[in-house]
C-alpha cells in the first residue's frame, strides 16, 4: 500500500513538472513547455479568446507604475509577446502591428529575472541573449535625469527600431518612422495590459547606454520606448 502511495505522488510530481501547473516564467526550465535544452523561452500559442471587450479595455486603459512581485504566467508572458508584434497572419508574415512600409522595424527585447531575451515574431520564442537581472538598473532610468520612480516589474520589454530596415533613407526618416512604428507596438501591449489586468507604463525614459551595452546594439538601432509589465501592487 505505502508503495503504491509513494508512486503515485512521484507520478504526480512528474506530471505538474511536466505540464507546467506552475507555469511562471521564474520557473522555466522546470516546465514542459520550455525547452530544457536552451535557456530560449518557447511560448504558448496566443490565447486569442482572452480579455475585455475592445471599448471596455479603452475604458481602463491607464499608466500604472508600481508592481507587485507575482511573476507572469507563462501564457500572459505569451499572449503579450503575440499582442506587442506577433505573426497574426501567418500566410503572409504580417504582424499584429503595422509598420511603415511593412519593414517591421520594431524589435521587441525582454529583461526578466533570468536575463535578456530578443522576441521573434517567426516560431513565436524569446531567444535568450545574456543571463543576468538588469530590470532595476534599466528601469531606474539615468541618475542625472530623475524621472517618475517605477517599482520593478518581472518584466520589463523594451522597444528598438532597427533603422537598417529602412534601407538607404535619411536619419531623420528613421527616426521618425521608428518612432510611430514603435508607438503603435507600445500601444498593442497598453491594450492588451488594460484588457487582461495586468499592469504597464510606456515610458521614453532609461539608460540608454546601459540598455545598449548589454544588448550589444549598433547604432543604427534606436532604444524607442520601455514598458515595465506586471500586476497591480496590493
Ligand atoms: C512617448 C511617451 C513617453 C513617456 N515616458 C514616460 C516616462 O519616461 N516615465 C513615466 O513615468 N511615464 C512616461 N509616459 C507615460 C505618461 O506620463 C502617461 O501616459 C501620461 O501621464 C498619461 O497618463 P495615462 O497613460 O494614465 O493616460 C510616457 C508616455 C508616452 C506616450
Amino acid at each position: 500500500m505505502r508503495t503504491a502511495i509513494l508512486a503515485l505522488l512521484m507520478m504526480m510530481c512528474a506530471a505538474q513538472t511536466a505540464f507546467g501547473a506552475n507555469n511562471s516564467v521564474a520557473d522555466r526550465g522546470t516546465t514542459g513547455t520550455i525547452a530544457a535544452d536552451t535557456k530560449d523561452i518557447k511560448l504558448n500559442p496566443p490565447d486569442k479568446k482572452r480579455g475585455l471587450p475592445f471599448m471596455e479595455t479603452l475604458s481602463v486603459r491607464a499608466s500604472v507604475r508600481e508592481f507587485s512581485d507575482k511573476e507572469l504566467s507563462l501564457q500572459d508572458l505569451s499572449d503579450l509577446a503575440w499582442a506587442a508584434n506577433g505573426i497574426n497572419r501567418p500566410e503572409s508574415g504580417k504582424i499584429t502591428a503595422p509598420s511603415a512600409m511593412n519593414r517591421q522595424d520594431v524589435v521587441v527585447y525582454y529583461f526578466l529575472k533570468s536575463g535578456a531575451y530578443v522576441y521573434e515574431p517567426k516560431g513565436h520564442v524569446l531567444r535568450h541573449l545574456v543571463d543576468g537581472d538588469f530590470r532595476a538598473q534599466v528601469v531606474r532610468g539615468r541618475p542625472s535625469a530623475p524621472n517618475r520612480p517605477v517599482s520593478v516589474p518581472p518584466v520589463l520589454m523594451i522597444l528598438v527600431s532597427d533603422g537598417k530596415k529602412f534601407g538607404n533613407g535619411s536619419p531623420e526618416m528613421k527616426r521618425e518612422w521608428g518612432a510611430i512604428d514603435a508607438g503603435i507596438v507600445s500601444q498593442n501591449i497598453a491594450l492588451f495590459c488594460a484588457a487582461t489586468g495586468l499592469k504597464t507604463v510606456p515610458r521614453a525614459s532609461t539608460d540608454r547606454a546601459k540598455v545598449k551595452e548589454i544588448l550589444k546594439l549598433d547604432d543604427e538601432q534606436y532604444i524607442v520606448l520601455n514598458h515595465p509589465v506586471g500586476h497591480a501592487k496590493e
